[in-house]
């Protein structure tokens, strides 16, 4: 998702918003279900499905929007995910992994965060806005405490988070930058 920070949703037409948090449940639905192939505890197994089990349902609810405002679910380009990604490098391991995970996830809650404040969105954007910030605030904690208890073992859990929130910060001063001169 991570569209300009502060971006006004047009609240006659939230379509093109929609796509974007749309799209970037899908993609974290898939992401989730590739790292839970690396999942080695009973309880990261079970958190991570129920995990998928909000992602989908997620995408699930923004499609249903997309339609009831007489938009078209289209596939959009995942700017942010890129430049993470480009930044981070390919994850290797579940650590990798969960520390992306963390970082995408903190971001995608707090746009939502920040959106769901606007005065004048509609009510069926709203609605299924709480209900997802709920789910999001959960996979934020679930996957800090799972970090946590890596770290235990081994310390250098700590270096790849760092890693993490330092490709989140880097891919998001870029988008800004980006979308700055595109303002102008
Ligand atoms: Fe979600
Ligand atoms: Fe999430």
């Amino acid at each position: 998702m991570i569209t300009a920070t502060g971006r006004h949703i047009d609240p006659e037409d939230p379509v093109w918003i929609l796509n974007q948090y749309r799209a970037a449940e899908v993609h974290g639905a898939g992401a989730i279900m590739r790292m839970a192939r690396l999942a080695d505890t009973a309880k990261l197994r079970s958190d991570l499905s129920r995990h998928l089990r909000d992602e989908a349902v997620h995408a699930w609810l923004w499609t249903r929007a997309i339609e009831d405002f007489g938009g078209e679910v289209v596939e959009v380009a995942q700017p942010y995910q890129a430049r993470l990604s480009a930044h981070f490098g390919i994850p290797k391991t579940l650590t990798d992994m969960l520390a992306l995970t963390l970082v995408s996830e903190k971001r995608g809650l707090s746009e939502y965060e920040l959106h769901v404040g606007q005065e004048d969105l509609p009510h069926a954007v709203r609605r299924p806005l709480r209900a997802i910030i709920r789910d999001e605030a959960w996979h934020v904690s679930y996957i800090e405490e799972a970090l946590r208890e890596r770290a235990r073992e081994d310390r250098r859990v700590y270096d790849i988070i760092e890693r993490a929130e330092q490709a989140d910060v880097q891919a998001v001063a870029e988008l800004e930058a980006e979308a700055a001169t595109a303002d102008r």
